[in-house]
């Protein structure tokens, strides 16, 4: 491994520097990224084609001095393979033919043979040896809830409308859901694992709109299945789990308890209150609001400067810089490279024992 800060980040070892990736790093806010898209034809053929993902993946560390890859690929690759029929609008997002609202489709819902995803394995395989050791290579998948979400409106939403119904009017119905999602997620990750990826994130992007119970009930316990069920495998037990719930500042404590490696946050919340709730039992990820790259470098130096004192002195902490949510398609790509020469620079000044 030529540069593995990151991982070590995540083991709260020392490192030089704060290490840094960005959400969504691959994607339309580079003009490489689009050309390759339209190459594919469409986000799913792009994705099931392990030569076009791992080409897609290298983009951005062409680019710029990340310290991480992640997966070119989606947390909705899943239902696809339940046949629930992905695809992608251009402009619209995510939308699947068929959506799961009736009793009779939610009991026929069973955990999809993997071959269905074998091109996320290859995909992985190969990216792990494009890389040839230059950073580490992040495997992911949504969160049974999350990904329920989508199964169950079908598309993105603002309201949670027909989820929200079944978990109040039948959350038999909904539990059912989720257990599906996670007998699949815990096998799709020990798989990403076999196949090469060095660290997992679980993308919770849409806990953060539930009831405080709720969120127990429905978003939180299910990751946990998933971290017990990676610790309990001799292959992936020390494979480092980031768990990762958008708005989800008001459970740190209970995340920080799943026995996870770290916790991505978002910018509501504050890195060194973070710290002081988690004792440094977890590696905190995060947190630059996506918007605030919309600025002029200055102000982007300055906010990137403001979040690496937020965290201050890591010690015996672990702090891994990104965004608190996916970077949006109409940011300047120069800005990024502003942003982590400025996390690397800044940030040594506090890892005086990484030296
Ligand atoms: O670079 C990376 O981060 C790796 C690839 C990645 C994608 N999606 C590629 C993608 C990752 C980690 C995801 C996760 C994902 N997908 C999440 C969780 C993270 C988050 O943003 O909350 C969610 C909710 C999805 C579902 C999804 N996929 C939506 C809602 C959309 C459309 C809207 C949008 O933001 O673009 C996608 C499509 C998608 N997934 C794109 C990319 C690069 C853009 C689509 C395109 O190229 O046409």
């Amino acid at each position: 491994m030529k540069n593995d800060i990151f991982l070590r980040a995540l083991k709260r070892q020392p490192v030089p520097y704060t290490p840094v990736w960005l959400m969504r790093q691959a994607g339309r806010y580079l003009p490489e990224y689009k050309a390759t898209r339209a190459r594919a034809g469409s986000f799913m053929a792009l994705a099931q084609s392990p030569e076009m993902a791992t080409e897609v993946t290298l983009q951005p560390l062409e680019r710029f001095d990340f310290d991480a890859a992640i997966l070119f690929s989606d947390i909705l690759t899943i239902p696809d393979a339940m046949g629930l029929g992905l695809s992608f609008v251009q402009g619209e997002g995510p939308k699947f033919e068929k959506s799961l609202r009736h009793e009779d489709d939610v009991k026929a819902l069973t955990v999809p043979d993997m071959h269905r995803l074998q091109y996320v394995f290859d995909a992985v395989a190969m990216i792990r040896k494009t890389l040839d050791g230059r950073v580490p290579l992040i495997g992911f998948a949504g969160s049974p809830f999350t990904v329920a979400c989508y199964m169950i409106e079908g598309q993105s939403t603002r309201e949670y409308r027909y989820i929200k119904t079944m978990m109040y009017a039948r959350p038999d119905l909904l539990h059912h859901i989720l257990e599906v999602n996670t007998q699949t997620t815990i096998v799709y990750l020990k798989e990403q694992i076999r196949a090469g990826a060095q660290a997992v994130m679980v993308f919770d992007s849409w806990g953060g709109m539930l009831a405080d119970h709720h969120y127990q009930t429905f978003s939180l316990a299910y990751m946990q299945k998933i971290v017990d069920a990676l610790r309990a495998d001799p292959e992936c037990k020390e494979t480092p789990i980031i768990l990762f719930t958008k708005g989800g500042g008001l459970w740190i404590d209970e995340l920080a308890q799943t026995g996870c490696d770290a916790l991505g946050v978002d910018w509501t919340v504050n890195l060194s209150k973070a710290r002081a709730r988690v004792q440094d039992r977890v590696t905190l990820q995060g947190n630059l609001d996506p918007m605030a790259l919309f600025a002029d470098e200055e102000a982007v130096r300055k906010e990137v400067r403001r979040i690496i004192d937020d965290f201050g002195t890591v010690g015996a902490g672990g702090h891994i810089f990104n965004l608190g949510h996916g970077i949006s398609q109409f940011t300047n790509p120069e800005i990024v490279t502003a942003l982590v020469d400025e996390v690397h620079r800044y940030s040594a000044q506090y890892h005086q024992a990484g030296n």
